[in-house]
């Protein structure tokens, strides 16, 4: 069975209010009547609440790239999954590597994140998880991403229709314009699976996860990735900052 794919922007720290306004309404404008998967934009938190009065009357949701895992009270800086919900948001990254690397944020963290958005019952988390250069090379991979997955999301309770969007991001792949290998993709999303399965049970597993893939995709490499069996869609940053590029990957990987 086919089910719905995602297609994630993700734009990172990469553009100010006044442009990230402007990109919002290019994708508006591009996507008008686009109703073959799912599509979010994750702007700087800056931006949220006029993004989302932009994508008003759009299919397009909106995301952010973080939150704070307590819902109130004197945390500067921080931001609550309330407010991000208050401010129209669907879907939030948690875990991105980047915040890893520079922010030092860890599982443990991450763990108690992916709880208060749950909490919300109103957010979608898309968690990032993925093996470092080093721990590729070492054929570490698959115990990394199982490690990453238990420490996530060991506990977590999933109710109803709640989506978990776990996305698997290489390190190494982001950013650097080479994706990983298609077949080599689909062998990590059956781990994520095999391992969700353990965690939650198939039943829970099929119905409430998701797994997509993120680290430079582009419209050419795209194609690679339009078949795979445990492939429900893509979270994109670089190319997600052109409407035009963007569009045609969430048109290729929507291909029935
Ligand atoms: P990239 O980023 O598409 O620029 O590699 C992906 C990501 O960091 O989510």
């Amino acid at each position: 069975m086919k089910t719905k794919k995602y297609i994630i922007a993700n734009w990172k720290m990469n553009l100010g209010l006044a442009q990230t306004v402007s990109l919002a309404k290019e994708f508006k404008k591009k996507f008008a009547g686009f109703n073959r998967g799912e599509v979010a934009v994750c702007p700087t938190v800056l931006a949220l609440t006029e993004t989302a009065e932009i994508l008003k009357g759009s299919g397009i949701k909106l995301g952010a790239q973080n939150v704070f895992w307590e819902d109130k009270g004197a945390y500067t800086g921080e931001i609550s999954a309330d407010m991000l919900v208050e401010a129209g948001c669907r879907y939030v990254i948690l875990g991105h590597s980047e915040r890893r690397k520079h922010l030092f944020e860890n599982y443990e963290e991450i763990h108690k994140k992916i709880r208060a958005v749950v909490e919300t019952e109103k957010l979608t988390p898309v968690v990032c998880i993925g093996e470092s250069l080093e721990e590729k090379k070492s054929d570490r991979r698959d115990f990394v991403l199982v490690d990453q997955l238990q420490q996530a999301l060991s506990g977590i309770d999933v109710f109803g229709e709640q989506e978990i969007i776990i996305a698997y991001e290489p390190i190494w792949a982001i950013g650097t314009g080479t994706a990983i290998e298609p077949a080599e993709a689909e062998y990590a999303h059956k781990i994520i699976k095999l391992a969700l399965n353990d965690l939650f049970g198939m039943r829970v597993n099929n119905k409430n996860f998701r797994i997509i893939y993120g680290g430079s995709i582009n419209p050419k490499n795209v194609k690679g990735f339009v078949n795979l069996e445990n492939m429900d869609g893509l979270l994109v940053g670089g190319t997600s900052l052109q409407a035009d590029e963007f569009y045609k990957i969430a048109k290729a990987i929507t291909k029935q």
